[in-house]
């Protein structure tokens, strides 16, 4: 069987089950055959083994369960670089680039001290320790599971300078703090059920208002008094998120990813001209 053969039983195995089956299909079976999407694509008429093959069913198979494309292939680019990815971490999403290009657009020093709170993967401290190579970067988890992927990203990027720390929001963080960013779990019940079954509950599920650790998250940054605190939240959030650093950080002013797009992330900044 060839590899066009292959593909297009792969895309009629997947066509009721993902909106993108031709390349859920393709990055599966280039998975699967132990090479990358580009390769696979110019050698259309090349035969693949039974082994490949085999793989590339049961890779199919788990998909059409609604495992996710990452979580198969143990990978998924952030901000350019790739990273591993497995079911103890969450998926990098594209919105969460955003927060990065919030701090990189930041007017701010070259010598930073910067916690990344619930690094998940690791994929928001190891991005800023390889576009700003001078700052000290730290990072917090509470999933000793999560803290392990983010220790392999940081081995497989060559990124050695980051601090992990298994502890709770800015726990064990070592003083002075500049800079504070974080994407924790912000899901409200009914969000959450929606994407039930593939990723950590922990790294989705923010409670009733899905502010439940946002909100102890803003009131312990406010005691380090950091030059900045970057958060990721859900759109819906921005009015009480605005609220709680008002009242936490009275001295700050707010600002938010002026895109023109829907408020995906929120900052809170002390004497910083953005
Ligand atoms: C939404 S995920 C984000 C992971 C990563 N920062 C990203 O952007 O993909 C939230 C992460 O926060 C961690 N977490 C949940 N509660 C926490 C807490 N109180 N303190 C520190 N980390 C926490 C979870 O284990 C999870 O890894």
């Amino acid at each position: 069987m060839t590899v066009a053969t292959v593909l297009t039983f792969g895309r009629h195995a997947l066509e009721h089950t993902s909106d993108s089956p031709s390349l859920d299909a393709e990055l599966l079976l280039a998975h699967a055959c132990r090479t990358d999407r580009t390769s696979l694509l110019i050698e259309l008429h090349q035969g693949i083994d039974d082994d490949g093959r085999q793989r590339f069913q049961n890779l199919i198979a788990q998909r059409q369960h609604g495992t996710p494309i990452a979580y198969l292939t143990g990978r998924q680019e952030f901000f350019g670089r790739p990273f591993v990815v497995t079911p103890d971490v969450l998926i990098p999403r594209p919105a969460t680039e955003l927060l990065i290009e919030t701090v990189l657009s930041t007017n701010l020093p070259e010598h930073l001290s910067v916690v990344d709170v619930g690094t998940g993967s690791g994929m928001i401290a190891l991005t800023l320790a390889a576009e700003r190579p001078a700052w000290r970067i730290q990072a917090t988890d509470t999933s000793a599971a999560a803290l392990q992927v983010a220790h392999a990203n940081a081995g497989q990027l060559g990124l050695s300078q980051v601090r992990w720390i298994h502890h709770a929001l800015l726990d064990g963080v070592d003083r002075p703090v500049d800079l504070i960013v974080a994407n924790l779990p912000y899901l409200r019940p009914d969000q959450v059920s929606s994407l039930a079954g593939h990723e950590p509950t922990q790294a989705l599920a923010g409670g009733v208002d899905g502010l439940d650790v946002i909100r102890p998250c803003i009131l312990a940054a406010s005691a380090l008094m950091p030059l900045g605190l970057v958060l990721e939240i859900d759109p819906s959030q921005a009015p009480a998120v605005r609220a709680l650093m008002a009242e936490c950080l009275p001295t700050y002013r707010t600002t938010t990813n002026n895109d023109g797009r829907a408020v995906r992330v929120m900052a809170a900044w002390k004497n910083i001209n953005r």
